[in-house]
This record gives structure tokens, C-alpha cells and sequence, in this order.
């Protein structure tokens, strides 16, 4: 039998199947201040949980609003985490440490082990779950990169649901695996904007050449939602149940940092709508809260779409057809037409609201990288530790790097911990535009929020 924790101290920290959580952590009790309240798109007043039960399985809508710090992991969710499998190790980088010849440790958490190769099948599992517990045939949803898509396809299949999937145009296009591995599933998968919707068809009259973001893709699964019987929406990031159901990772960490008496220093992730980083870093903020640590807290964006780096913080739309209930959020503005960047899971103009508290109240502090910048740090990071990254995860990579650099001219030996979310293996038409100086950078000129709402 393995031993709790160590198998070996110096390179990989195992947990033991059976000391997986049976919990998820709910952080929304320990905010320093209760979230503002989601505004109904057409009265503008706070809105209540019953409307939203045409969305999304009761259960998820119920997570949304609980006020219990600990939620049970089911049995059938547990048990199909398990599968993955989980738990998942944590690896010290120590080939990155030597090659950076810094005093820093570097340790990920890796999230890239199970079939679809990302965190996202952590949430997708559960939404599978509580849709087909409540009787629902189909659910439908949107995807950027294909990463979440991919996953609640398999959870579907897995699960016995009908699977609809409204994938961005510019990922269509860029990842053609991704679709294939949607299909192989099961899931129906179109490009969006499409001409399934009503909002997709008057997109395209205007502009046939729509390449999509993340926002359309929302109004379209919606819309779709909401004119099929016995559908159910499911959303990949952002809303409070997703995050919750990703602590799972943090909470393994904990245990496994424990397991080796460490404890780390930084806590870093990338952000698309927040659930990546919330589910590694918030059971370590939930220390942090409590005064009991002094950790920080690091959360990476692309330069090309900078919420929370130079976007407002205010209410808006989670969609582009103003369909969804306003949130406070650090936004770009719901028409924001982010880049065509390669990293399509971090193309959203919002992030989570109680990401975003945490970083206007100075317990998270956020950082944003060109593409050239992160797939210069993903190759360092594949050539010494012979990790491929997907384009999102090397946003981390790059802080990572830059601070264990920082480390060194300091001297300080600080103890860096990353997510690492995702395997890069249907990325490398992105990695050969890298290695071919093809790639573009972005940034926008100016940002224009509407305001919505008077505050
Ligand atoms: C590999 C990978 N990492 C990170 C993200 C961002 O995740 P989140 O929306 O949870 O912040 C995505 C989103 O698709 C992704 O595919």
C-alpha cells in the first residue's frame, strides 16, 4: 500500500485516493463583503433563483446562492472524479528550477491528467450529474478553446445526455481536434456565430466573416436553451457553482503541501472566467482571509483581453445579446471583440464576481502577458521539465518564470505554486506560429464600457 503523501519528496506529492475531499468549498460566506447582487437584464432590480430554473439544473442554481461553506461532492460525481483519476499530483519543477538556477521551488498542481487534458471536466461532471438527476435530456453550452466543451461532452456521454456545443469560429477554425474529440463524444457541434440561432443569423447578415467570441457563443447556447424543451444551459466558468465544484483542486493541494510540510509562498493561475484560478488558490485565500497567512495571490490575463488588468469593474451583461442577468465584474464591456489570440479559454470580457471583489479589495493581485511573451515561457518551460502547456496555462508560466528570475537577483527562496490546467497536445498549429514568428500581439487602444447601471 502507498503511503500517505510522499512517494517521492523531492520530484512528485501524491494523495492517497481515499483522502480525497468529499467536499467543495463555497467561499461566498468568507467574502470580506457580500457579493452585489446579479440585476434581471430587463427590470435592472436584483434578481431571485426561481427564473433561473428554466436555465440551469435547480441544484446548480441553488449552489449559486448557498451560503454553506462546505458542499458534498455526490456519490456519482465522487465516484467519477475518481476515474479521471483523481486525485492529481504535484510535481516540483526542479529541471525549471535548475535551468532558472533561481533559490525559488517551483511546484504545479497537474490538472492535465484525464482524457480531455484541462481542469474543466471537474464542473462538467457535476453539471452532467445534477442535469440528469433532475430528469433533463440535453444541455447545451459554449465553448472557446474546445476545452470545456470537450468536457462536458465526455461527461455527457458518460452521464447518458444529449450534448449541444456552440464553439467560436476562430477556435473552430484553429482546432480542429477539439471539434473531433466533441463529436467522438457525441455533442452536436457548430461554429458561432452560426445560423442555428436568431442572434447568430443577424450576426452573420451583418459580417459573414464573424470569427466569434466567447460572449455570442453564450447568447447562442442560450437562445437555444430556451427554445428547446427539457434543455438545460451549462456554463464552463464564471458563475459561483463552477467555481465552487473546481476546489477541488486547491483542497488536494492543501492536503499534499501538508503532506511535504511545505507551505507556498505564491499562488498562481491563469484566468478566463475565473473557475481555473478560484479552484486552485481560494482554499488557500480562505487562509488568507482568516489573517492566518500571507500568501500571495497571482492572477494572469492576456494583454489582449485585460478585464482585470484595465478593464471597469461595474455591472454588465455576461453575454452579447444582453441576455443573461448583469454582474459586477471586471469587464471589457460585453461587445468587447477580444483578438483572435491562441489562447481562445481566455477570450471573455468578464471574470467571476467574487474573483474580481477579491482583486478590487487587494487580496489578489493580476498581471497581464503578450502571446509571444507566454509561448516563450511554455517552450522554457516543455524543454526542462518536457510539459507541453496549453496556451492558457502558459500565462502562469510566464509569472512563474519571471518571479523564480526575480528570486534570484533577491536571493529570496520563495515557494512558487501553479496551476497547471492544461496540456497543450491540440495546440501546436498555435506552438508552430510561435516557432515560425507568426504570431501577432495584441493590445487594445482604448476601452469602452457602457455604463448600465447607476452605482
Ligand atoms: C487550458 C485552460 N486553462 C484555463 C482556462 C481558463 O479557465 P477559467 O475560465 O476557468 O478561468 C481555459 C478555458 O477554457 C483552458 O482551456
Amino acid at each position: 500500500m502507498q503511503k500517505s503523501g510522499i512517494v517521492d519528496k523531492e520530484r512528485v506529492v501524491y494523495l492517497p485516493q481515499d483522502e480525497m475531499p468529499t467536499h467543495w468549498y463555497n467561499i461566498l460566506p468568507d467574502l470580506p463583503e457580500p457579493l452585489a447582487p446579479p440585476l434581471d437584464p430587463k427590470t435592472l432590480k436584483p434578481i431571485s433563483p426561481e427564473p433561473l430554473f428554466r436555465i440551469f439544473a435547480k441544484e446548480l442554481v441553488m449552489q449559486e446562492v448557498s451560503a454553506e461553506r462546505f458542499i458534498k461532492i455526490p456519490d456519482e460525481v465522487y465516484d467519477a472524479y475518481v476515474y479521471l483519476p483523481r486525485p492529481t499530483p504535484i510535481v516540483r519543477a526542479r529541471r525549471l528550477e535548475k535551468y532558472l538556477a533561481t533559490p525559488a521551488q517551483i511546484y504545479y498542481k497537474c490538472e492535465y491528467v484525464n482524457p480531455t487534458g484541462s481542469h474543466k471536466p471537474n464542473s462538467a461532471i457535476a453539471q452532467a450529474y445534477y442535469n440528469k438527476a433532475q430528469g433533463i435530456e440535453r444541455v447545451v453550452t459554449e465553448t472557446g478553446a474546445g476545452q470545456w466543451g470537450s468536457s462536458l461532452a465526455m461527461a455527457s456521454s458518460l452521464f447518458g445526455l444529449k450534448c449541444s456545443v456552440y464553439m467560436v469560429r476562430v477556435s473552430y477554425d484553429q482546432k480542429p481536434g477539439r471539434r473531433t474529440m466533441m463529436q467522438i463524444h457525441g455533442a452536436d457541434v457548430v461554429a458561432s456565430p452560426s445560423n442555428k440561432t436568431k442572434f447568430g443569423q443577424s450576426l452573420l447578415k451583418s459580417d459573414p466573416n464573424n470569427y466569434g467570441s466567447l460572449g455570442i457563443a453564450i447568447s447562442e447556447a442560450l437562445e437555444d436553451c430556451l427554445t428547446h424543451e427539457n434543455t438545460r444551459y451549462c456554463l464552463g466558468s464564471v458563475l459561483n457553482h463552477v467555481l465552487l465544484h473546481q476546489t477541488i483542486i486547491g483542497l488536494e493541494s492543501k492536503k499534499q503541501f501538508e503532506s511535504i510540510d511545505v507551505q507556498p509562498d505564491v499562488i498562481c493561475g491563469c484566468i478566463g472566467g475565473g473557475s481555473n484560478f478560484a479552484g486552485f488558490a481560494y482554499p488557500f485565500i480562505a487562509d488568507k482571509l482568516k489573517k492566518e497567512t500571507n500568501t500571495e495571490f497571482i492572477a494572469c490575463e492576456p494583454k489582449a483581453v485585460p478585464s482585470t488588468t484595465r478593464g471597469v469593474y461595474t455591472y454588465d451583461f455576461g453575454d452579447a445579446a444582453e441576455l443573461t442577468p448583469l454582474l459586477k465584474m471586471y469587464t471589457l464591456g460585453h461587445n468587447y471583440q477580444a483578438p483572435p489570440i491562441y489562447s481562445g479559454g481566455l477570450r471573455y470580457h468578464g471574470k467571476a464576481p467574487s474573483l474580481c471583489l477579491l482583486i478590487n479589495k487587494g487580496y489578489i493581485k493580476s498581471v497581464a502577458y503578450s502571446q509571444t511573451e507566454v509561448f516563450e515561457a511554455a517552450g522554457i518551460l516543455a524543454r526542462t521539465e518536457g510539459m507541453i502547456t496549453a496556451p492558457e496555462t502558459a500565462h502562469c508560466v510566464r509569472y512563474v518564470i519571471d518571479e523564480a528570475l526575480r528570486c534570484k537577483k533577491t536571493g529570496e527562496k520563495k515557494i512558487i505554486a501553479f496551476n497547471n490546467c492544461g496540456h497543450g497536445l491540440l495546440d501546436l498549429q498555435a506552438y508552430d506560429a510561435y516557432l515560425n514568428r507568426k504570431l501577432l500581439d495584441y493590445e487594445p487602444a482604448t476601452i469602452n464600457v457602457p455604463k448600465l447601471v447607476n452605482q
